[in-house]
């Protein structure tokens, strides 16, 4: 059995920024709490790993207290920044800005067009953070859409004047087909398509090993909404498709007599979860180096295989 390892498998760059984020400031807390508001990314192992070093989560800003609050990657709504720069000001609070800037363009699109009287659509998931935080921004008007029913659903009155926006890991296939159904209601339309570009390579790789292979895993986080579009996409292919978080959840009965395995993994794995997977894989075929090989063909000497070593000895 051949297993390929995506490139792309592992965080993505937004990802290790918020990452390193919380762990110096873990580091640098002279004593006082560390804390996230919300998690900073959808991955549990790695959230938990945050969480032995001592970083707390709070679930709402009025639960933040005093000390270093770290802003996650998918951004928080602009009302509850607002609170939290103001506790700054009085030296409460030191606020750790790790929002993407890839989220924060977004921001920015919606600040430039939004005055100007353009109705937001934003292309996403219904309560996705990041979603949530782009709605923040829109004085006039917004709603989330995730399908095309829902593109469907939206009134003549919303399309008169709209600005098209997309959550960062949103499908590129499904942005396109929406987009140019709005294309055909609208009278006066600007498309922004802020799909991020780690996002849109992860999702082309992800269609040519799902072509390719017999079998393909997809590791993440169950709450990650870029994972979970790569394991539709593979679905989309008619391959059989195991989405794991760890390594423990695959099934191995269902690699009897496949030929090639595909790895996947989202922007918020921690790449030592897709090096167990591969070990895993290691038992089921010719040996180690084969295997370990893939791995060091995928990653190198990058920063990723660093991070994930050096997060392995954090714990
Ligand atoms: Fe940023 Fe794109 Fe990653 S928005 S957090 S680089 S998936």
């Amino acid at each position: 059995m051949k297993v390929i390892v995506a490139k792309t498998a592992g965080f993505c760059w937004g990802v290790k920024r918020a990452m390193d984020a919380v762990l110096e400031a873990s580091v640098r807390n002279d004593g006082r709490t560390v804390q996230t508001l919300g998690p900073l990314i959808h991955n549990p192992q790695a959230l938990e790993l945050i969480g032995r070093r001592g970083v707390a989560v709070a679930e709402a800003p009025d639960k933040v207290q005093a000390g270093t609050v770290v802003i996650r990657a998918h951004g928080i709504p602009i009302q509850d920044l607002r609170g939290l720069k103001e506790r700054q000001a009085k030296g409460e609070l030191k606020i750790v800005n790790a929002t993407c800037p890839e989220v924060a363009k977004v921001h920015h699109k919606i600040k430039k067009w939004s005055p100007k009287g353009y109705f937001t659509v934003i292309l996403g998931s219904h309560g996705h953070a990041e979603s949530v935080a782009h709605r923040s921004f829109a004085d006039s008007g917004s709603l989330i859409v995730s399908n095309m029913a829902e593109a469907e659903a939206l009134t003549d009155e919303q399309l008169k004047k709209v600005l098209v926006v997309a959550q960062t890991t949103f499908t590129v296939k499904d942005y396109h087909t929406i987009t140019d159904y709005i294309r055909t209601r609208a009278v006066d339309a600007v498309f922004e398509n802020t799909i991020c570009e780690d996002t849109w390579m992860r999702q082309d790789e992800a269609r040519e090993l799902a072509r390719t292979v017999d079998t393909v895993i997809v590791v993440g986080g169950k709450a990650s909404s870029n994972t979970k579009h790569l394991a539709e996409l593979a679905h989309h292919y008619g391959k059989p498709v195991q989405y794991v978080e760890t390594a423990a959840e695959l099934d191995l009965r269902a690699f009897t007599g496949r030929e090639t395995v595909g790895v996947l993994a989202g922007a918020s794995t921690p790449t030592w979860l897709v090096d167990e997977v591969v070990d895993v894989l290691e038992q089921l075929g010719d040996g180690p180096s084969r295997w370990r090989s893939f791995l060091q063909a995928a990653f190198g000497s990058s920063s990723l295989l660093a991070t994930g070593a050096a997060f392995m000895t954090l714990g």
